[in-house]
């Protein structure tokens, strides 16, 4: 950033954004403020997780078997605390809770927005100070205004998404979020305490030497998807040579793909027939941001994920998704 650039923050952002569309009543501005700010606190924790007794494991298991950490409990709370007292949030979902939590304030109740997150995204990163991170997804209520919202709110297929986002707690803290415009990026700024845009009108680069997938099962994954990987490992040195990359995140993951491209895929196998990562809490949300920054996001070889009806809150789903000329060269291997 040029330090003689006039900064931006996120809240002057989101109010100026505003002003180009006068049909606009600022609830999501505001909402994408209240996630910011549950952000700043929940960045703080991470920052000091290692002085701060609040690494490892919390001793519970959460609605899906994992094994919780404290720092996953403390971000859940810092989210739906910061959405329950906001006034642009009728009920939020959380893949830390087994149940939605409708907002049965009045103000709540009149508010035109659900939320799913997942708090904290990549836990078992914690103990070893790699990157970790937060996603979030904001649909408008099916329900009237005015009434406690139900689960259908919630299970809206991805491509219905107002907004989605992420924070990622790296080497430095950000805040990506899209709306069906486009694509930002705001950097904590630590010594104003603020995020402040860094990354305006974020694209996917269309092509890149990136790949990432857990190798690891290789030998369990179905054919096909083999294929896809060995379509990337060099055969000798005249050939294109890629970099294989696995952080563990989700959020590293797409963060790194937004910036410099590359796929991502976690295919079904064994254990996680369905695949490993949630459709509404993790999946969506990323494949709007990745569509909106002009990548490809899908299930398989064919469908699109943004258009996957969900049937359960905590469904899994098999995903593959990035640069959109990668992402071709994976459909005709998979289709
Ligand atoms: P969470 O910490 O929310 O459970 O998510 C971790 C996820 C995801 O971010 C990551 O890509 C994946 O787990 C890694 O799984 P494997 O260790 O099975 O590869
Ligand atoms: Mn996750
Ligand atoms: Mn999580």
């Amino acid at each position: 950033m040029n330090n003689h650039q006039k900064v931006m923050t996120l809240d002057e952002f989101t109010i100026q954004d505003l002003k180009n569309y006068p049909a606009a009543t600022g609830q999501l501005s505001g909402l994408l403020r209240d996630i910011g700010r549950a952000a700043k606190r929940v960045n703080v924790e991470v920052n000091k997780a290692g002085i701060a007794d609040i690494l490892g494991e919390a001793g519970k298991t959460n609605v899906q078997g994992e094994s919780v950490k404290k720092l996953d409990e403390f971000a859940n709370d810092q989210f739906i605390n910061s959405l329950r007292s906001s006034i642009y949030c009728c009920g939020v979902a959380s893949e830390e809770n087994e149940e939605f939590i409708p907002f049965t304030d009045a103000h709540s109740m009149n508010s035109k927005y659900v939320v799913l997150i997942d708090p904290l995204d990549g836990s078992g990163n914690i103990d070893v100070n790699v990157s970790i991170g937060t996603i979030f997804s904001v649909y408008r209520r099916l329900t009237p205004n005015g009434s406690p919202c139900d689960v259908n709110d919630f299970l809206q297929p991805g491509r219905e998404q107002i907004a989605a986002g992420y924070i990622i707690y790296g080497s430095s803290t950000m805040l990506v979020y899209a709306t069906r415009r486009s694509v930002q990026g705001f950097t904590l700024d630590p010594s104003i305490g603020e995020f402040c845009l860094s990354h305006p009108d974020l694209k996917c680069p269309p092509d890149s030497d990136i790949f990432s997938v857990n190798v690891g099962y290789y030998h369990l994954y179905e054919e096909k998807v083999r294929h896809t990987i060995d379509h990337f490992m060099a055969k000798n040195e005249a050939e294109k040579i890629y970099r294989h990359r696995f952080v563990g995140c989700m959020v590293a993951e797409i963060h790194r793909t937004l910036i410099q491209g590359g796929v991502f895929f976690y295919p079904a196998f064994g254990k996680y027939k369905n695949g490993r990562l949630r459709l509404c809490y993790e999946c969506n949300p990323m494949s709007f941001l990745v569509e909106k920054a002009g990548g490809v996001a899908l299930m398989d070889g064919k469908t699109r994920l943004l258009d996957v009806q969900p049937e359960q809150l905590h469904q899994r789903i098999p995903v593959f998704i990035g640069s959109k000329l990668l992402m071709e060269q994976m459909q005709a291997i998979l289709s």
